[in-house]
């Protein structure tokens, strides 16, 4: 099959090579529980995102031996399933989206079952690349661990972003209010198209247009951007207000003076997807079964921004890289 591999660690310029290597055994490669029999996919598209370009670099918390296929999720049809997987009843044939890990960047790639989702028949397969990663860690991070509810307002960073429009269509399918920041009048659009009821720019006075909008506070902050933003994110909390932390894509990891917290009885709270879904089968289905009713009310479509053949996944490691992506940048792999 054709694939694209990470050959060495010397970023996205250099380090990815498209190959014909052997199709993957149908068992996952992280091995462990739950991943020893996986679903193998025929793979339409592969979603792009931040731990792929990392990877290119050997600055990703999994760091498997080179030369590997990198590419965390995909959609396509479902070739094989095991047949004892009774949760999610996949066969041959279905549409899916699922979440891999690795080898997403090849022609066929395996999953585990836990994280392999029938797609819905409203949504394509570019958007279906872009439903797991970053769905999955918005319901994660802003129901179980920020406990959102219907009635708040939640400020969204990176807003444009993969994960930031998520947030702002799953914040939106929970009943709360959003106010996207964003850095360029091109990025509003897409947040307005992601359904934001306000958008403010980062490059503004977005902590007061906050306070303002909502009324002297927000209740919750989405934040998968850190660095310098922090402390005003903090500032534009009303009291009993809550800041997730979901990443650090503006590159520096923020340090904060506690007794804030103490004066304005606000939290801080860390939302880390991964680790948590892996271990814990029946939470992904929770969640997969919380987003497909999304769907199903028009809350949730992925926005796909560009895309590139399976041959350019530098070109697009490098939108990602220069703050270029909006929405899910995917690669078609099957024309
Ligand atoms: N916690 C979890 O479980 C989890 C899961 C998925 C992703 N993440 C993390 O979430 C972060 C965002 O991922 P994503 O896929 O949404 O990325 P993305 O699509 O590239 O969006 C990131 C956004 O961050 C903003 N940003 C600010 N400074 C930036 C900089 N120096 N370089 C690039 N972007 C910058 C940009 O918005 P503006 O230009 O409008 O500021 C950009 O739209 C990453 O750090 C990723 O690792 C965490």
């Amino acid at each position: 099959m054709k694939a694209i591999q990470i050959v060495d660690l010397t970023g996205p310029e250099s380090a990815l090579q498209l190959v014909e290597v052997p199709e993957p055994e149908p068992t996952h490669t992280l091995g462990g529980a739950g991943f020893d029999s996986g679903v193998v996919i025929d793979v339409h598209c592969a979603g792009v995102a931040f731990p792929e370009l990392l990877q290119t670099r050997g600055e990703y918390q999994i760091k498997p031996p080179l030369p590997f296929v990198p590419g965390s999720e995909v959609s396509g049809v479902v070739r094989s399933a095991p047949a004892a997987d009774g949760q999610s009843g996949l066969k041959a044939g279905d549409r899916v989206a699922a979440f891999c890990a690795l080898g997403g960047f090849a022609e066929t790639a395996v999953a585990p079952p836990f994280l392999t989702f029938a797609l819905p028949a409203e949504l394509d397969f570019a958007q279906g690349a872009g439903l797991i990663l970053n769905y999955h860690t918005a319901y994660f991070s802003l129901v179980l661990r920020g406990r959102l509810r219907a009635g708040e307002t939640v400020l969204v960073h990176g807003a444009a972003g993969g994960v930031g429009t998520a947030a702002l269509q799953v914040a939106k399918g929970l009943g709360a209010r959003t106010i996207a920041v964003v850095s360029s009048a091109a990025k509003q659009q897409v947040a307005e198209e992601a359904g934001a009821d306000h958008v403010v720019r980062s490059d503004g006075l977005w902590k007061d247009q906050a306070k303002e909008l909502s009324g002297g506070g927000v209740e919750v902050v989405f934040d998968p951007v850190g660095g310098s933003l922090f402390t005003d994110s903090l500032r534009s909390l009303r009291e009993g207000g809550r800041l997730i932390v979901v990443g650090f894509a503006g590159g520096s990891i923020p340090e904060v003076k506690v007794n804030r917290l103490l004066l304005g009885n606000t939290e801080i709270i860390g939302a880390g997807w991964g680790g948590y879904a892996m271990s814990r089968p029946e939470v992904n289905l929770e969640i997969g079964a919380a987003i497909n009713r999304m769907i199903e009310q028009g809350n949730v479509a992925p926005i796909v921004g560009e895309r590139f053949p399976l041959e350019r996944a530098a070109d697009a490691l490098r939108a990602i890289e220069e703050r270029r992506a909006t929405g899910k940048i995917v690669l078609d792999v099957r024309s």
